[in-house]
């Protein structure tokens, strides 16, 4: 087949594929539980609902600007004001498909053939594919503890002439871990230091647990935004469950915004018109959603943490934030891949190998079910590693019966 060398270099995305196999299984009436997924699973805010309708009744819709309707890059300044306290025009602001397409028009309009770009691993799997569309070279720093926060060490020693830019995501995905602030400090003042641009991924900005409180990163750069090469990518998919709407977003210098758009308006002409009014309803409606998410998933994660920590020879660090968790099971299976087929396979319970995001012997595991998903999902998985479980389980009305160990 004539597909192009690109095309054949870039890896299809594990979570994605995840979601259809559960999908196509429970389409077959299969007892099938996720702790794949990567989205909440709270319904989108009402506020949202109402400005997609009223927007869909006028039977009015069109392509919008390529950077986004003015409405909502209002609410993205205002929300930056508020959760960032920096003040920015919305000349430094532009709406994408998603952070993920926010983040692959700024990628292509950074790199030049070769340039490298820095990510910490384990890292969300779509970074080293990004880069290499745009033709750039991925350049993975591996923390030395073999822990999931880098030391500035480690990350100068990933640093070279090549750098073009680093991408932090804290908190992150799949580990969940979120960076102290003294080290988001240091990593802003290195990459002025060093002229490089620093991507900071913040996702999941605001899904934080333990009493933290969010950082912004701008608090510790002297530049202003004209002058600076800080980016932050965000959007309403975590935050507001609002991932198939994708919306997201990137706040940077307007020249940086000026090429992302020329690429954007190249490639997608521009965000949906119906789905950006859906983005402004969440943004400036009631946002108590949020708060309330954040403490149904601050439960779950410690749910999930506790089955874990039960579960002898699985190791595993509570997540600061997110609603992942990274735990080794290496004890078990140093191959994640065969893991987690092996695991789908015997007691349909989804996962997602670590290997994917850079780190085997470890799987991603996800806590944005209920409950129930959480602890009968890892009673299955003890079920099925765990020589000292009972013989049989029951998934619904069918009998399993253990013969493996
Ligand atoms: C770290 C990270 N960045 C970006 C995204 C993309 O989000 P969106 O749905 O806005 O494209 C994800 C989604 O899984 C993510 O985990």
């Amino acid at each position: 087949m004539s597909i192009s060398q690109l095309a054949k270099s870039i890896a299809e995305s594990p979570t994605l594929k995840m979601n259809e196999i559960a999908r196509t299984l429970r389409d077959r009436g299969e007892a099938v539980i996720h702790l794949g997924g990567g989205e909440p699973k709270s319904k989108a805010p009402i506020d949202a609902i109402l400005r997609a309708s009223a927007k869909l009744n006028s039977a009015d819709i069109k392509y919008t600007p390529s950077d986004g309707i003015p409405e909502l890059k209002k609410a993205v300044i205002r929300y930056t004001e508020e959760h960032y306290r920096k003040v920015v025009e919305p000349e430094n602001v532009i709406v994408s498909n998603g952070a993920k397409q926010a983040l692959s028009v700024l990628l292509q309009a950074l790199i030049n053939p070769q340039d490298e770009v820095v990510f910490v691993a384990p890292y969300w799997v779509s970074y080293p594919e990004m880069v290499k569309i745009a033709y750039g070279v991925p350049v993975v720093v591996e923390p030395e503890s073999g822990r999931f926060i880098p030391t500035m060490k480690d990350i100068e020693q990933a640093v070279s002439s090549y750098t073009k830019a680093l991408i932090i995501n804290s908190p992150g995905n799949p580990s969940g871990a979120v960076y102290p602030e003294e080290l988001i400090a240091q990593i802003v003042k290195f990459c002025e230091k060093k002229d490089i641009y620093l991507i900071m991924d913040d996702i999941y900005h605001k899904l934080i647990y333990d009493g933290r409180s969010p950082v912004s990163c701008y608090a510790f750069s002297k530049k202003s935004i004209e002058q600076s090469k800080l980016i932050v990518i965000n959007g309403v998919s975590k935050l507001y469950a609002m991932t198939g709407f994708r919306i997201g977003w990137a706040v940077a210098n307007s020249q940086l915004v000026e090429a992302m758009t020329r690429l954007q308006a190249q490639t997608t002409s521009c965000p949906s018109a119906l789905l950006q009014e859906a983005a402004v309803g969440a943004l400036m409606g009631v946002q108590s959603g949020v708060e309330s998410l954040r403490l149904m998933l601050e439960n779950n994660r410690n749910v999930m943490i506790d089955e874990l920590n039960a579960f002898e020879g699985v190791k595993v660090e509570k997540p600061g934030g997110t609603f992942y968790c990274f735990p080794d099971f290496s004890a078990y299976n140093k191959d994640s891949v065969k893991l987690a087929e092996f695991l789908l396979e015997k007691v349909r319970v989804v996962t997602v190998p670590g290997k994917d995001f850079g780190m085997e012997g470890h799987l991603r595991l996800s806590f944005c079910g209920s409950i129930k998903d959480i602890t009968e999902g890892i009673e299955r998985i003890k079920w099925a590693l765990d020589p000292n479980a009972p013989n049989e389980l029951f998934i619904g009305d069918r009998k399993l019966v253990r013969d493996w160990l």
